[in-house]
């Protein structure tokens, strides 16, 4: 199985960015947790981040055209605004879930809604950055590799 992990604007910040709200972890420590998950389970993983939407959209083409059978990703920001990824991510086929470390539905209303999540496999919100570990475990477990 081969798995893409991508973190949106900002998510480069953990551990500095707002620690209330992110916690103290730092986004190396979420791929190498991820990394050591994957390997475990003989799964191979990629993993981009990128404060820029267009830089997304063509890392997600890419995992299309590579065979990639999952994509757990935190849009960030992005989550909120863009037609882009979402329609990158319709146009791959590749099944995805979203990924949130604070709980979306229990801040400002601009943040209840995601272009995304209607069409993911699963969305986690709240659980701090276990959840792209959650996500993943999810992934290894349940997900088959894609006929492309
Ligand atoms: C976030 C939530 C978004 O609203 C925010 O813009 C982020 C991070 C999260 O992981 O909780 O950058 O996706």
């Amino acid at each position: 199985l081969s798995v893409l992990l991508l973190n949106g604007p900002n998510l480069n910040l953990l551990g500095t960015r707002e620690p209330g709200v992110y916690g103290s972890a730092t986004l190396a420590d979420v791929v190498s947790a991820c990394t050591a998950l994957a390997e475990g389970a003989g799964a191979q993983i990629a993993a981009f981040q990128s404060n820029h939407e267009g830089a997304l959209v063509d890392r997600i083409q890419a995992a299309g055209r590579d065979g990639v059978d999952a994509i757990v990703i935190n849009p960030a920001a992005y989550t909120h605004t863009s037609v882009a990824i979402r329609d990158a991510l319709l146009g791959t086929g590749i099944p995805f879930i979203e990924v949130h470390i604070s709980n979306i539905h229990a801040r400002e209303a601009w943040r209840h809604h995601s272009y995304l999540s209607d069409k993911a496999v699963a969305v986690i919100a709240g659980m701090g950055v276990k959840g792209y570990e959650y996500a993943m475990q999810h992934v290894l477990s349940t997900f088959k590799k894609r006929v492309v």
